[in-house]
């Protein structure tokens, strides 16, 4: 996810720059920039991978006196994460810094072309920059040319601007995308896309509204909301512990994860859906020529979204899959064809066991994937092609918009391969990617759900144990949400396929036994009654979740009606995170560093 910084002052503009994108890099990024315009001169930086590149590019950089500046983290959306395509973007005379996305980019960019102007970059963003320089040709000033293009850009966005038409000068827009201004108390005014990078330099920020944009000079602070309209800032004071400023307000990293899941997919999603269909840009088109089998590989969390891939794609794209478990694979003496597309999946890149598979099928001369969350992770710089999930960096030890993420990710590339293999028509698939859409508001965690779990967790304290129970592919989103609960709680927990309870399991079942039933309205759901029906006739203490009520439960979590089980899937899982969070709090554990667990198993 991007981030954005700015100053205008007197100080060390460099250091200031470069130590607020610091504060945002936990956000995640490929590459970052800046631009500082001292003494009517630009000078500007840019570098792929982490922040020590850029530091190593600007340290002969000095200025002298006043300078204004702007600065950028950026996550790859349009466009390859290269130089070129990294931020600020420049002009003639000017440079943009960007978050969000311009969704007639490509109308604008058109228009633009045909009338000479050169593109250097894969961006959206960059349309913004010369579309004001166009429009700063018949305008009065640069603030009236910066107004008009904000009136014709249509999106999402977090913008800041600087030109020498106007060297003391940082025009801003908001909407959609987050952003603040700060001042502190020698007047300097610092921007960012979250607060973070402005705690220890200014007291007190003002937060942007949508549609509001406007300038800010030495002497001032200039706003308009989005009817043209003045306003003054709201300024309030900042919180000084960057630690609690990062979880902007949420109790846990987890819980605060488990919030973003909404825009994290918004971002998975990000220049990969058409109206008909998934375009993976970084993907090679020949990927999947003479492939007839995918073997998943991957450990924990990951694995559990390896198993829900298996299930899409075998059902869209009509192709063998298998999954292993990695600590396993890589001593079993696995059989590997040549015909095989071999995906590994971590959210962190760096997970030994998985790592060591990659090894093996790429010595073995297979195609290989890896769908992670971090770029130049080991596994992303050695597997043949890289999806990234895009979730953000993820703090909590429980994996949550990972999770997420990891299964749009495969349910955009099943959806990819059906086309390749033309086992979905294109009004399914058309049908799909408008489900997929929907993803985002079906992940939003509304208080009333999520003051109901609270209120549920106090009886799930205790008891020998819990059966997270689903069918097809529940049974993955069972398997997880029982991980997610031992992870956190330290109660034991297992996942279970409904359908294998009386195949041993259902032996444990009484009052004391917590059954967690998965039971979606548009998948099995009949069958999946009638297995929690036997749980109950045990007494085993069942706790529904359905969007249908259902009279044998002691407690039910009542889901949203959806329109497809997909949607349903990610509703549920919200509710499987939130309760093993609440049972966590409540027996007084660390959610975010659980004990016995790291992060990152970089070790057998
Ligand atoms: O970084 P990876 O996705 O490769 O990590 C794999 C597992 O270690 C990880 O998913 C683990 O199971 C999480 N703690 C689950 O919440």
């Amino acid at each position: 996810m991007c981030g954005i910084v700015g100053y205008l002052g007197e100080k060390n503009i460099k250091e200031i720059l470069l130590e607020g994108l610091k504060e945002l890099e936990y956000r995640g990024y490929d590459s970052a920039g800046i631009a500082v315009l001292n003494n009517g001169e630009f000078s500007n930086f840019k570098a792929v991978g982490k922040l020590i590149n850029l530091e190593e590019k600007t340290k002969n950089f000095t200025t002298d006196g006043f300078a204004i500046g702007i600065g950028h983290t950026r996550w790859a959306t349009h466009g390859k994460p290269t130089e070129l395509n990294a931020h600020p973007h420049l002009g003639e005379s000017s440079y943009v810094v960007h978050n969000g996305i311009i969704e007639n980019y490509a109308e604008l960019k058109k228009e633009l072309i045909a009338e000479g102007v050169t593109f250097l970059s894969q961006t959206d963003t960059e349309v913004i920059v010369h579309q004001f320089e166009k429009n700063l040709k018949s305008a009065k000033n640069a603030f009236e040319a910066f107004e008009k293009t904000i009136k014709e850009l249509e999106g999402a966005y977090a913008i800041l601007l600087v030109t020498k038409e106007e060297d003391g000068t940082i025009f801003f827009a908001k909407n959609g995308s987050p952003m603040l201004v700060g001042i502190d108390s020698d007047g300097d005014k610092y921007f960012a896309s979250s607060d973070t990078p402005l705690i220890g330099h200014c007291s007190d920020v003002s937060y942007f509204d949508d549609g509001d944009y406007g300038y800010v000079t030495k002497e001032s602070i200039t706003i308009f909301d989005k009817d043209g309209h003045t306003k003054q800032p709201r300024f309030q004071k900042l919180s000084t512990n960057k630690l609690s400023a990062q979880k902007d307000g949420y109790r846990f990293f987890m819980e605060k994860e488990i919030y973003e899941q909404s825009d994290v997919i918004t971002d998975t999603l990000l220049g990969r859906l058409s109206h008909d269909e998934v375009v993976f840009e970084e993907l090679e088109s020949s990927l999947f020529d003479n492939i007839n089998e995918i073997k998943f590989c991957a450990c924990g969390t990951s694995y559990h979204s390896a198993l829900v891939a298996s299930y899409m794609f075998e059902r869209y794209a009509k192709i063998k899959t298998s999954v292993e478990v990695a600590s396993e694979f890589r001593y079993r003496e696995p059989i590997m064809t040549k015909d095989t597309l071999f995906i590994v999946i971590s959210q962190s890149g760096e997970t030994a066991d998985t790592l060591e598979t990659l090894k093996m099928a790429k010595a073995a001369g297979l195609k290989t994937l890896v769908v992670c969350n971090v770029d130049n992770s080991s596994m992303v710089r050695l597997a043949d092609a890289t999806i990234l999930t895009r979730a953000g960096v993820e703090k909590g030890v429980a994996s949550t918009k990972a999770f997420a993420t990891q299964v749009v990710v495969f349910w955009m590339l099943s959806l990819y391969l059906s086309k390749h293999n033309s086992t979905l028509s294109t009004e399914e698939i058309a049908q799909q990617v408008q489900l997929l859409r929907e993803v985002p508001a079906s992940v939003k965690v509304e208080d009333a759900m999520h003051e109901r779990i609270k209120r549920l967790s106090k009886r799930y304290l205790h008891g020998h144990g819990f059966f997270f129970i689903g069918r097809d592919l529940f049974y993955p989103l069972a398997l997880e949400g029982a991980l997610k609960l031992k992870e956190i709680s330290y109660l034991h927990a297992e996942g279970y396929p409904s359908g294998e309870m009386k195949h041993g399991p259902i032996a444990l079942a009484d009052p004391e036994l917590f059954t967690i039933a998965l039971l979606p309205e548009h998948l099995l759901y009949e069958k999946s009654k009638s297995n929690v029906e036997e749980l109950s006739a045990r007494d085993s203490t069942i706790c529904a979740i359905s969007p249908l009520e259902f009279d044998k439960a002691d407690d039910y979590i009542q889901t949203k009606k959806q329109k497809s089980y997909m949607l349903e899937f990610f509703e549920m899982m919200v509710v499987v995170q939130l309760l093993s969070l609440e049972i966590s709090v409540r027996l007084g554990n660390d959610v975010d560093m659980p004990r016995n667990l790291a992060k990152s198993v970089t070790v057998e």
